[in-house]
């Protein structure tokens, strides 16, 4: 049937963005459209907030990756926006938050190649810069990709004694259609897996 449904969120990793205000604090910002091309992540983000502002004039920045059980952390986020005042274009109650690691409960701790904070909790977390921003065709929205310089992972999700995440103790936290989700169970893994025999959750 066809319908003309209000969102086309059908799913995707929420991710936490850190990028330096101009008075040097850092702010961060939920995200969904967030993927990666090999070593580059590319980023959807609305052209009214301060994270498209602040990675105009300092590129840098910290993609940070949330597991499921941070959910409601990551929705203390969600009415608020580092920019002051709060844009005409901001959904109805999103108001300015000038310090978002304390509203939301999360702490800061220095990245090693960017100047923005990794998410302390986060057990993923990619330093990069932005090297392009794209206006989006329908206006309101900028494609930012961002070339990663390290990334960070808890001992807990790294197989031991290689580099590859294990998909087995790793699991996003999925924005599906406004609710939050955490991964079900593996079905399978693709030929070009690194951890091949990762087979039960
Ligand atoms: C789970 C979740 C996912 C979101 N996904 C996006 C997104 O993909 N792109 C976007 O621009 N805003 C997204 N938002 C809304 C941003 O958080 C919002 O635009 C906010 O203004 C960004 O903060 P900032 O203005 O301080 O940069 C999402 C919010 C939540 C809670």
């Amino acid at each position: 049937m066809a319908i003309e449904p209000s969102i086309l969120y059908f799913g995707t990793p929420v991710v936490l963005i850190t990028t330096m205000n101009s008075d040097r604090t850092p702010n961060l910002a939920p995200i969904s459209s967030a993927w990666a091309l090999g070593h580059t992540l590319v980023l959807g983000l609305g052209s009214d907030g301060q994270t498209v502002a602040n990675l105009r004039e300092r590129p840098e920045l910290v993609v940070n990756v949330p597991s499921p059980g941070m959910w409601e952390q990551v929705e203390r986020l969600a009415p608020l926006t580092g920019r002051s005042p709060v844009p005409a274009s901001k959904p109805k109650g999103m108001r300015f938050e000038a310090d978002k690691f304390a509203a939301a409960g999360l702490t800061s701790m220095p990245s090693a190649t960017v100047t923005p904070p990794r998410v302390a909790q986060c057990p993923l977390q990619l330093e990069g810069t932005a090297v392009s921003l794209t206006p989006g065709a329908a206006g309101g929205f900028v494609i930012i990709e961002v070339a990663v310089s390290m990334v960070h992972a808890a001992a807990e999700i790294v197989a031991p004694g290689t580099n590859h995440i294990d998909p087995v103790t790793w699991s996003p936290l999925i924005y599906n259609f406004r609710h939050y989700f955490g991964l079900s169970g593996q079905l399978g893994h693709s030929y070009r897996s690194d951890t091949p025999t990762a087979m039960h959750r």
